[in-house]
């Protein structure tokens, strides 16, 4: 069984969003508005209760839940599900009064004051008991509602706390992980440099801008330790619905490419996954179709976390946001296509934050599904309607997953190290964009992939592509060699393999722990490029590459000395000149790519179509401008065609039928200018 819905008691595809009645409860006639006006927007979802808690318990020990139990009555009624929030992500400020020790405190070690969200200790005993209540009374009172069918947990988890509180619990949590022996933690942190050296797990502070900061093993470990506390935290809060609602999911809502928290870890106890989506649409610095790439690798990488199974897109917007530096509207048809992307990327859902505009503090403008206006007659309601429509008609889709034969391997603990270490240029490094950049050329030649943690398992692709993996953990190298030897492809690029997962470097030669034997070469020198230096690189036998084109290369460039891996390209500038830039090396059945400078798209292009043929994965011939995924279920396939230009382009298609025009579509197909095409695939 491929097919794999989320939502057993929900036919269809979601539709619908963030609802927060509690803002309307003296306006019974806006309430009793919003339903019939959900209805015509095709809405059949709503979330509830992310940030209740001050309705819910006005007083402490004062509780009301009388209208959260008549608003879910009557979605219920009129065919609208819930997914019920936990209200952990803000408190009301009786709490911070009562319990300051709730309160966040920063790296400077000043407590912050009530206000805002996510500002709580993760650590607090005492938040963590009063969630713990509000959580199993949030539990008695509605769990047994036929209308939820997810919970929510709290809201978009992140950032960090570094009262004395959290800095007890880091220290405790260094003594698991060190065995309770200071010396080894010493030796992993190297903190003989500078004399850094510490007697007891007990003299280590938490990092600061006006303290520790140079140690990169103890940066790194902090984050760890936070996204490890959160994890708990978040757990604390599952563990209530497990026990109490075992039969309903739980999710909790990521965001965009979040840096401070390892969402792999996150994503682990977690049933469905979802996130928030909010790209900078119409921005003049790119097209659509770019940012909208950007918007895929957040939608694949979500998607990756449980490739076995949709996501949701919990949160997007059907015209504008409010907290961009520049709030544009999303152009006419812009909402269909984005939307739509969603679900081509494998979301089960198509969801907005909020569904109708607040109308003060600080998301009073933050674009809804109805505005202030109050009608359905506008334009964006009319875009969000179509969405409706168009959803019903893709529910042969549902539950349907995405099959990738290539990875991305894509790493935080990596991520924070890379930042974090200072050398090469703390200006070009940009690992999330050359992630991005490779994501993008395996889009722009139809190829769906995944993006995932390295520890991941590997069976099932025949394709991985390592960019900048700088911090190699334990146990990858040596799977990837095993993965290589029975017949995969590798391209791994520069900057990979310098360090182990304490952030001190491999020795004898990188790319480290062994990698110098699978890619048959070690980096002697990496050379660090100013913005205006450029190299060039040229292919010296690569089938299809002219010999005499010479792609740019920035940035970074290695010095490779070869032991065994072919030359499949060499430098064309410097000291270097003539010196494998590219190599190549057979490794058992596979083979074992190694781009060795930041060269420009269009070489990066043809590696990894060189790989992709060794693979045996097929490209596809794409419009400029246009993004294509397939789904796979049970008894069908599910081509998605996005066009992002406002021209007409044409498409090549298997036979099959558009679910979206209802026609039956065959070999050149024309897609309209920011049109979709989904085609169920004749089996
Ligand atoms: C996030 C939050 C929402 C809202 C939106 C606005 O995604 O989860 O509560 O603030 O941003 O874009
Ligand atoms: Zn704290």
């Amino acid at each position: 069984m491929k097919t794999h819905k989320l939502f057993p008691k929900v036919d269809a595809l979601l539709h619908g969003g963030d609802y927060n009645p509690e803002q309307w409860l003296d306006r019974p006639d806006i309430l009793e508005e919003d339903v019939w006006l959900m209805k015509e927007a095709g809405v059949n979802t709503v979330t509830l209760g992310v940030f209740s808690w001050s309705v819910y318990e006005p007083r402490e020990g004062e509780y009301h839940f009388e209208w959260l139990h008549k608003i879910l009555d009557t979605l219920y009624e009129n065919g609208i599900y819930t997914v019920m929030a936990t209200p952990s992500g803000a408190r009301p400020a009786w709490l911070d009064e009562t319990y300051p020790e709730a309160l966040r405190m920063n790296l400077k070690r000043v407590r912050n004051l009530h206000g805002v969200r996510h500002n709580h200790c993760i650590t607090s005993p005492k938040y963590r008991q009063l969630v713990h209540d509000m959580d199993v009374r949030l539990a008695k009172e509605v769990g047994s509602h036929p209308g939820i069918i997810l919970w929510h947990i709290s809201n978009e988890f992140g950032g960090e706390c570094a009262c004395p509180l959290c800095e007890k619990k880091f220290q405790d949590w260094l003594r698991n992980r060190y065995d309770n022996d200071i010396d080894k933690l010493n030796h992993a942190w190297w903190t003989t440099f500078w004399s850094h050296r510490y007697n007891d797990f007990s003299q280590i502070n938490a990092p600061a801008a006006h303290g520790e900061q140079s140690i990169h093993g103890l940066n790194l470990d902090w984050k760890r330790f936070t996204t490890d506390n959160t994890r708990e935290f978040m757990e604390a809060e599952m563990a209530v619905f497990r026990e109490l609602t075992p039969d309903i999911p739980i999710t909790t809502n990521f965001m965009h490419m979040y840096s401070a928290l390892d969402y792999n870890k996150l994503s682990k106890p977690l049933d469905v996954i979802s996130w928030d989506s909010y790209p900078r649409y119409g921005n003049p610095e790119e097209s659509l179709y770019d940012t909208s790439m950007e918007n895929a690798l957040d939608h694949v990488m979500m998607r990756s976390f449980k490739h076995d199974r949709p996501f949701m897109m919990m949160e997007s917007v059907p015209s504008l946001v409010n907290w961009h530096e520049y709030n544009k509207a999303k152009r006419p048809g812009v909402h269909k296509v984005t939307a739509l992307q969603a679900i081509a990327c494998g979301s089960d859902t198509v969801q907005y934050f909020q569904w109708r505009k607040s109308r003060g503090s600080f998301e009073q403008f933050h674009g809804a599904v109805l505005d202030h206006l109050g009608r359905s007659d506008t334009r964006v309601f009319r875009d969000v309607a179509e969405v409706g429509r168009l959803l019903k008609a893709l529910k042969p889709v549902q539950g349907s997953i995405v099959e990738s034969k290539a990875a991305i391997l894509f790493d935080w603990d990596n991520r924070w190290a890379l930042e974090d270490c200072a050398a090469f240029s703390k200006l070009t490094k940009q690992y999330t964009k050359t992630c991005l950049d490779m994501f993008k050329l395996f889009q722009k030649n139809g190829v769906d992939v995944d993006v995932i943690a390295p520890t991941e398992d590997f069976s099932g692709y025949r394709l991985l592509a390592i960019p900048m993996m700088y911090l190699m953990k334990p146990g990858v190298a040596d799977r990837l060699k095993a993965f290589v030897s029975a017949g995969g492809q590798v391209v791994m690029t520069y900057i990979s393999g310098y360090v182990d997962e304490s952030t001190l470097c491999y020795l004898g030669g990188f790319p480290g722990d062994g990698l110098t034997e699978l890619f048959g070469l070690y980096v002697e020198e990496t050379d660090t490029l100013y913005p205006q230096d450029v190299n060039g690189v040229r292919f010296t036998g690569l089938p299809g590459v002219s010999e005499d084109t010479v792609f740019a290369a920035r940035d970074y460039c290695d010095v490779i000395k070869v032991q065994g891996a072919d030359t499949a390209a060499v430098y064309t500038e410097d000291f270097y000149a003539g010196e494998p830039a590219v190599t190549v090396n057979g490794y058992g059945q596979g083979k074992a790519w190694y781009v060795g400078a930041r060269v420009e798209q269009a070489a990066m292009e043809q590696v990894l179509l060189a790989a992709m043929r060794e693979a045996d994965i097929p490209v596809k011939d794409l419009p400029e401008g246009v993004e294509y995924h397939r789904r796979s279920g049970d008894d069908a396939v599910f081509d998605f065609y996005l066009n992002y230009t406002t021209e007409p382009v044409t498409v090549e298609t298997e036979p099959g039928v558009d679910l979206i025009s209802g026609r039956s579509v065959s070999g050149q197909v024309k897609l309209e200018g920011l049109g979709v095409m989904v085609c169920q695939v004749q089996p």
